[in-house]
């Protein structure tokens, strides 16, 4: 092998080109050498530079996740921790812990993923099963989902992942779900609830709610309340809420909100992860000590098809998101709620990543969170009225 394509492999890890990491690696490189010119490896390169695809594919593939850079002191641990890049720490010591054969847990969990078919909840599912769990994904779309399951077997190579149908754009859609769930997979014990909407226009569903109210607000909430008695017979059973740290500019109006009245793309978004929040807060004091818990976590700043549109605003927006991180670094944290050790017990958290951060004074409020799940009762409750 030349010394110039080791040295592409290095400038492919700075630079980001997976597909050139991947081709080299195939060519047998070895991604532990440290040419004498440069004495670093691609791995810290990849973490310097927060190419976690990068790092997390040179990780399986023979980098040694205790090397030391220069032959000095410094590893990839240290580096990752110098650059403050937390996903890159989180993989690291995941595979310090697979390679000293301490699994980060010792039980195999059954976890359901809503939007589990792409973006970020598809990351988790193929982490999850990586660490040899039982996975069940949602997806809308039946084909896509069938789709999704045939490629993640075989990219993690464990078999134990199904698919199930599921729409939340409706209230009969989620209960169409639990019912579904309770008959083919009564005994899961994990719940992640991760899909959600970015709307850019108004839209209204059967029920007459606005779409993301439904979807990031309504249908964790129904689907929480449906499940919680198999969690419970399954404990103890996990529930994580993926979020998203833009929950601060929300601002409730129980009056307008859930039908859409004071839509507005940045504001709707912001205002129903906002409920959600409350709702975890409120549910986490609901099921306190009953061998289930629920947490909040926002995964980062991802780039995956959320809020992407036809709009103008969108196709920029699309732009700037190739700088983002990608789906296999925000799966970190919801990953980690879902099956840590370290968070046995953890209850009504809310986790920037994998930090836990203070509520702001808003979702704290004990008043509000009632006024929002009696609202809510009265939405559902019209919604059985009518059928
Ligand atoms: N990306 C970020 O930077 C970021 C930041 C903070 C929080 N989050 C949160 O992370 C979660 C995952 O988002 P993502 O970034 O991975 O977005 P994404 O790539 O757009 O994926 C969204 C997922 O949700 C599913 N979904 C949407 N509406 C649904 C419905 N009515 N019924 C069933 N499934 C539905 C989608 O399924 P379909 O394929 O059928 O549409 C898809 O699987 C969301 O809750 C989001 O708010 C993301």
């Amino acid at each position: 092998m030349s010394a110039g394509d080791w040295k592409d492999l290095l400038r492919a890890s700075q630079e980001g080109d997976l597909g050139l990491v991947e081709y080299y690696i195939k060519m047998g490189i070895d991604p532990n050498y440290q040419h004498p010119e440069f004495l670093t490896a691609p791995l810290f390169e990849s973490i310097r530079f927060g190419h976690l695809d990068i790092t997390e594919f040179l990780l399986k593939n023979g980098a040694d996740p205790n090397l030391k850079e220069g032959f000095g002191t410094d590893t990839p641990l240290s580096v990752a921790k110098s650059v403050q890049n937390k996903a890159a720490i989180q993989l690291l010591k995941q595979h310090q812990m697979s390679s000293s054969t301490k699994p980060s847990t010792d039980r195999i969990n059954k976890i359901l993923i809503t939007g589990g078919n792409r973006g970020i909840g598809k990351a988790i599912a193929q982490q999850l099963l990586e660490e040899g769990q039982k996975v069940v994904i949602v997806s809308r779309d039946g084909q896509q989902g069938r789709a999704v399951v045939d490629e993640l077997k075989t990219s993690s190579g464990n078999p134990n992942i199904e698919m199930i149908q599921g729409n939340l754009s409706s209230i009969a859609g989620c209960q169409a779900l639990i019912q579904a769930v309770k008959v083919k997979h009564s005994d899961i014990n994990v719940f992640i609830s991760n899909a959600g909407v970015w709307m850019t226009d108004l839209q209204l569903n059967e029920d007459q709610l606005e779409v993301s109210f439904m979807v990031n607000y309504l249908a964790p909430y129904i689907l929480c309340r449906g499940l919680l008695p198999i969690l419970q017979a399954n404990g103890p059973a996990r529930i994580v809420n993926v979020n998203a740290g833009l929950y601060v500019k929300g601002k409730l109006d129980l009056n307008k909100t859930p039908t859409g009245l004071d839509f507005g793309p940045i504001h709707s978004y912001a205002t129903t992860k906002l409920c959600s929040v409350l709702f975890t807060i409120d549910f986490a004091r609901e099921v306190a000590d009953s061998g289930v818990t629920i947490n909040a976590v926002h995964p980062g700043v991802i780039n995956t098809g959320l809020g992407d549109s036809p709009k103008l605003i969108s196709k920029l927006i699309k732009f700037v998101k190739r700088f983002w991180k990608p789906p296999t670094y925000g799966a970190q944290a919801p990953s980690w709620l879902a099956i840590s050790d370290e968070v046995e017990g953890v209850n009504g958290n809310y986790y920037n990543e994998m930090e836990v951060m203070p509520y702001i004074d808003v979702v704290k409020d004990k008043a509000l969170q009632e006024e929002l799940r009696l609202r809510t009762e009265e939405i559902l409750n019209k919604s059985m009225f009518k059928k």
